[in-house]
């Protein structure tokens, strides 16, 4: 395993924590879901036996280049480009399904995505309107903002930014479009703070605009759904899923999906059923976890970071 700038350039969120979580058994087989720069799965193999295995699964074809240079060499691991959506398909095809002993998900976007311009993912660099993961694929930002409704543009800025004045940007967007398409970051950051009158202290105004419009474009929150049901046919009895979340949206649904596993079934009131037949699938190991003041202290991005931990049961 050799380690390069791009990886240094990531500083995983809740290193130790996470992967303290996810192992169970040091010759067992795990996935993770989010390989990013490596920084977790470098974590992982360095606790795993020789006999141990790690899939790693990322939807950035930069990723998968930093994977192939960091562990050609380790023959512990492997990596599948792609959603991490896919990962029963992949599972089924190595005759993995319902043999993985700990998935581990560490949401959003690397620290490279968001730092290069080129990739569009931020206000702060002027670069082409581009935000997905996969470039392989897929609408860029600039095409879809170019091309959506005024009311489609308002949706996706409430739903996926939480944005007070959706429909005030939205409006905004479309107005400056019919003079001159999106084509830059920049463009789209000047209409947004130009047409929002308020936003939280100490955060830009195009933060909630830009992180709604990526989630959209990665189509971020429909992945999460199905990679959380379908962590329950892949993870062996005794398995772990661990995932870190960077927002409310993502959190909400992850602690969601948790306590209806942890619950089984709803059943009406009266109904006589013995506790095994709810249908329970998951037992919560812990409530929340967040990074503590020495990460914080040098990992800014860690702040909004949760873990939630899970365990197969049956
Ligand atoms: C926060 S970074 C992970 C960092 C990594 N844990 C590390 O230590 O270097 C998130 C990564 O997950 C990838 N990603 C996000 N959603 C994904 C999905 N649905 N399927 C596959 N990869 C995804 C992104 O491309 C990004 O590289």
């Amino acid at each position: 395993m050799s380690q390069s700038l791009e990886q240094l350039s990531h500083q995983s969120v809740l290193l130790h924590e996470s992967v303290d979580a996810l192992i169970t058994d040091v010759n067992g087989f795990y996935v993770d879901g989010t390989f990013g720069r490596g920084g977790h799965s470098r974590e992982v193999l360095l606790r795993l036996s020789e006999d141990a295995q790690l899939m790693a699964v990322d939807k950035d074809e930069q990723a998968i280049a930093e994977a192939d240079k960091q562990f050609s060499d380790e023959k512990r691991f492997s990596i599948r480009h792609g959603s991490f959506s896919q990962l029963n398909q992949w599972l089924v095809e190595i005759e993995k399904l319902g043999k993985v002993n700990g998935i581990l998900l560490d949401l959003g976007v690397s620290s490279p995505q968001l730092d290069e311009a080129h990739r569009g993912f931020s206000f702060m660099q002027d670069g082409p309107l581009d935000m997905r993961m996969n470039r392989t694929k897929g609408e860029t930002a600039a095409e879809w903002i170019n091309s959506a409704s005024q009311e489609d543009i308002a949706r996706v800025l409430k739903e996926y930014g939480e944005e007070r004045f959706s429909k005030r940007i939205a409006r905004a967007i479309v107005d400056h479009r019919q003079e001159q398409p999106f084509a830059t970051t920049h463009e789209l950051s000047k209409v947004v703070t130009e047409a929002n009158p308020a936003w939280e202290k100490g955060k830009h105004p195009a933060t909630r605009a830009f992180q709604a419009i990526r989630i959209h474009i990665n189509d971020e929150l429909s992945d999460l759904d199905v990679i959380l049901e379908q962590a329950l046919a892949a993870l062996a009895v005794g398995g772990r899923l661990v995932v870190i979340s960077f927002h409310s949206l993502e959190d909400r649904r992850v602690k969601r999906f948790i306590r209806q596993q942890v619950q089984g079934d709803r059943l009406p009131m009266g109904v006589p059923v013995r506790d095994e037949q709810l249908n329970k699938r998951l037992r919560s190991l812990g409530k929340v976890t967040k990074a503590g003041a020495s990460e914080l202290a040098h990992n800014p991005r860690a702040r909004s970071a949760v873990m939630r931990v899970a365990e197969k049961i049956a």
